[in-house]
This record gives C-alpha cells, sequence and structure tokens, in this order.
C-alpha cells in the first residue's frame, strides 16, 4: 500500500482493553461477522443490479471529464466562485476545501490556485447581506453554482432568487446566464426549467443519488475541480476504498467493521456517536458525516414497518479545541457514547516552537518542540484518558491528508453507513422526516396549495404571553 491511505484502527474497543462490560469479547466480535458478512454480500449483489448508485459514482468517466472541462474556463473567468446549495448540496463541498485547500485559501492570492470559493448553506439575511454588500460591485468576476436536484429548496431557491435580481438589475440577461451554473436534475423539476428557459451551463445531479450519498458526483466535484482540487486523485482514492469495502471477509474490511462496531454500542446504550478530527484540515469532514449518518439512520420505522424509532445521534468535535470543552463530560458524564477520532501521520508541514524563555523553565517540554507532534500526543492523551474510563475508541487514520485519503473516506463512510442502514434494517437513503417542516415552512410564506397546513400551524404562531418569561 502506498503512503497515501487510511487506515481503521479498532483495537480500542475491545475486550482486552477495555475490560468485559464495555469491550467487544472476541465472541461478540464473531456474532457481528456471521450478522454482517452476508449483509456485505447483499449490497454487493444490490450494487451490482444497478440499486446502490453512489456506489458506482467513482468510476463514471462523463462526469468528471464535464466537471474538468467546466472549470478550467471557470478557472479564466472569475475571480470569485458562490455555491449555493444545502444538506448534501453544500456539506460536501465545504468539507473537500477545507481539508485538501491551505486555511488561508480565500486571503492569500499566493496560496490558491483557483478563485476565492464561498459556499452558502443557509438564509440569514445579514451574513448573505454582508456578502451582497461586498460582491456586488464584482459580478461580472463571479460565477454562481445554484446546486439543487429539485429546485424547490426554499432556502436555495432564496439565495437564487436574490442573487437572480441583481445580475438582471446589474448586467442584463447576457450577464445572467454567464454568471450561473446549474447543477440539477438533467431531466426534470424546478431548477432544470429555470436552466433550460435562461441557457445556463449545467451539470447534472445523478438519478437516485442522494444530496448526502452525492459529494464524488458534479455537486461535489465542480467547487473542488475550480478551486485546483485534483478530482481524478479524489476519485482514485474512493475507488481503492471500494475494493477494500466490498471484501466479504468481515475482519479485513474496515466499512463492516466500523458499520457493526457502531450497531452494537447502539444496542448497549452507547447511542451518540463522536467524531473528532485532530487536524484542522478534516474538520468539515465530521460535519458531512454528521449529516450522513443523522438522515441516513434516525428513523422511525423499520423496513417491515414496525415502528422502532432507532438513531445514533452523531456529534462532531474538534481535537484539541473541544479537549477544553467537551472532554469533561465525555469522561465523567454518561458512557453512552463511541468515539472516533481522526488523525494525521504526516501533516503536510509543521510549525517548530520557539526557545523556552528563563524565567519559565516549566515551559522547557515544548521548547523548539514540534506542533504536530504536540496535536497527536494530546490525540493520544485524551484517548488513553477516555480508555481509562472504558470509554470505546475507534481511530481513523490518514498517511496524509491528500485527495486520494479523503476519497478514501467519504467512500469508506458512505458504506459503513449503507452497512450500518442494513444492520438497523432501515432505509438509508431516504429522509421522510425532513418534508414536515419544509411544508410548514412554504405555509408560513404563503405558498398556493398549503392553506391547510397553514390553519393548522396558526396556533403555534402566537406566543402565548402566559409562558413568556
Ligand atoms: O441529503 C439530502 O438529500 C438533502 O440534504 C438534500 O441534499 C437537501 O435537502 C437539498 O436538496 P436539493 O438538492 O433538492 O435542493
Amino acid at each position: 500500500m502506498s503512503a497515501k491511505n487510511i487506515h481503521f484502527y479498532y483495537k480500542n474497543v475491545c475486550e482486552e482493553i477495555l475490560g468485559p462490560e464495555h469491550g467487544i469479547t472476541s465472541g461478540q466480535f464473531a456474532d457481528l461477522a456471521k450478522k454482517t458478512t452476508p449483509l456485505i454480500e447483499r449490497l454487493n449483489q444490490e450494487r451490482k443490479s444497478g440499486k446502490i448508485p453512489y456506489r458506482d459514482l467513482p468510476y463514471h468517466s462523463r462526469y468528471p471529464k464535464e466537471v474538468k472541462e467546466l472549470a478550467a474556463r471557470l478557472q479564466q473567468e472569475c475571480e470569485n466562485f458562490v455555491v449555493l446549495g444545502i444538506g448534501g448540496s453544500a456539506l460536501g463541498n465545504i468539507a473537500l476545501q477545507t481539508a485538501l485547500n491551505p486555511y488561508l485559501y480565500n486571503l492569500d492570492s499566493k496560496q490558491r490556485k483557483g478563485p476565492r470559493l464561498f459556499v452558502f448553506d443557509n438564509v440569514d439575511p445579514v451574513q448573505f447581506g454582508s456578502f451582497l454588500d461586498w460582491i456586488g460591485d464584482q459580478l461580472n468576476k463571479t460565477v454562481f453554482n445554484v446546486i439543487s436536484k429539485s429546485g424547490q429548496t426554499a432556502e436555495t431557491a432564496a439565495q437564487f432568487l436574490v442573487i437572480r435580481q441583481m445580475l438582471l438589475e446589474r448586467l442584463g440577461p447576457e450577464g445572467y446566464k454567464k454568471q450561473i451554473v446549474a447543477t440539477t436534475d438533467p431531466k426534470k423539476g424546478t431548477l432544470r426549467a429555470i436552466t433550460d428557459k435562461a441557457g445556463f451551463r449545467a451539470l447534472e445531479v445523478p438519478d437516485g443519488v442522494g444530496g448526502r450519498f452525492s459529494v464524488l458526483s458534479p455537486v461535489g466535484l465542480l467547487s473542488a475541480a475550480v478551486c485546483g482540487i485534483d478530482i481524478e486523485a479524489l476519485l482514485e482514492g474512493a475507488r481503492q476504498m471500494d475494493e477494500r469495502v466490498s471484501r466479504t471477509d468481515f475482519f479485513a474490511n474496515p466499512a463492516a467493521l466500523n458499520a457493526a462496531i457502531q450497531w452494537h454500542y447502539y444496542q448497549r446504550g452507547k447511542r451518540i456517536s463522536v467524531m473528532m478530527p485532530y487536524c484542522h484540515a478534516l474538520k468539515d469532514l465530521s460535519d458531512w458525516y454528521r449529516q450522513l449518518w443523522a438522515e441516513s439512520l434516525g428513523k422511525k420505522t423499520d423496513l417491515d414497518g414496525r415502528a422502532v424509532f432507532v438513531g445514533p445521534t452523531p456529534v462532531n468535535a474538534l481535537g484539541t479545541t473541544d479537549q477544553h470543552s467537551q472532554v469533561q463530560l465525555y469522561r465523567e458524564g454518561p458512557n453512552d457514547k463511541v468515539f472516533t477520532f481522526l488523525q494525521v501521520r504526516q501533516f503536510k508541514r509543521d510549525v517548530v516552537m520557539g526557545d523556552c524563555p528563563p524565567e519559565a523553565p516549566e515551559l522547557g517540554y515544548l521548547a523548539r518542540a514540534s506542533m504536530a507532534k504536540l496535536l497527536n500526543s494530546e490525540k493520544l492523551a485524551t484517548e488513553y484518558a477516555l480508555i481509562q474510563d472504558k470509554r470505546p475508541c475507534l481511530t481513523v487514520i490518514f498517511d496524509s491528508v491528500c485527495p486520494e485519503t479523503v476519497g478514501q473516506f467519504f467512500y469508506l463512510y458512505e458504506v459503513t453507513t449503507s452497512l450500518a442502514g442494513m444492520l438497523f434494517h432501515i432505509n438509508a437513503y431516504d429522509q421522510p422526516a425532513v418534508e414536515l417542516g419544509k411544508e410548514a415552512t412554504f405555509a408560513l410564506m404563503g405558498r398556493a396549495g398549503y392553506e391547510e397546513m397553514a390553519k393548522k400551524i396558526r396556533p403555534f404562531q402566537e406566543t402565548d404571553s402566559r409562558y413568556l418569561v
């Protein structure tokens, strides 16, 4: 294996480390293998018959070709690239940018290989207004990538309407057409209709791929390619992981082990799954994971229609920052969590500390020491402390942070989620509970056809002063 791999380390959930009450015994591992192996086989089979389209994204040739061609043109055309999207249409883009481009990418032109990138996944008027004030006089150097499969998502549609008006008023119809790129359904939907009418350049949201599984499609690839990320290497990483997560040998399959361990602990009252990267670049991978895990596994009914109300709660934390915020709870609070650390073996660079001031000899241990060593030592120290309190700890080790390892990570967690869905016996690919809130928003905003719902919501609109303190 090259030094561009990720590795799944699970010793610190075993009985030999945590004891029989909180650790997984070899007998329990054997049971997990027995339960999970047929599911790996079934998932492989379903994938072969085309039922799991996200699994084939790393092998697609047309999408990366179209993305790279368009990205090369956009790099020449614009100084700012703005993604308008939410949920699965934004979190992958943000994660890729944070992981693979420099921290000061937007601020320092010497550190970036493409336009500045902004991803808006909210409708906060103060935030968006501040951006509009800044972008207003550089619209002809700015391209807006509107990403929405349906085009009906209120937040993305709202942002789009603001930008559309601004472009039409300031640059006219030609400017409006030129400064927008749509990523949407190739045939149907609101954004497709708008795109066809306006003549926007467009990329495809693949059929059958849910937003949270779409990062390796044009949804996530375009902003990455425009900002100079090697998307071929990213897809190559995903392909490498595909081989590993297709293995029917449970103990050689990191997705199967990961899903089974999480499922095992859920059944034993550890229903919170904390992901804690010890690397700023990996910080938004845990945000991406939070959506993937929550929307896929939080379900009321199982595949037989029985009410089950299952779902591990994903929590993201950041090392070392949250050692000073969360670790007190993690160690001494309820033993109801499984921890997954993300750790980097070889950082892209290191920073060496200065000399120790003579008046503070107690800082001598830091003098001329490496910051990477301190970060990784703190990861180990936190893990050690958690283990003393019998808290199960997993680690995803990145040889380095590069497109290959990030591609592996996305694919590992997508397949882990599919297998976890099978273990929980639920549909991991829908999100029915998101609908009611969306419809209530339509009703509150006066959308035609939602009058009945508006009536039902009315009592909740009035603040009851008896309860207002
Ligand atoms: O994972 C999902 O399916 C969701 O998070 C969607 O990506 C999100 O709701 C945005 O939907 P759309 O692409 O239709 O705007």
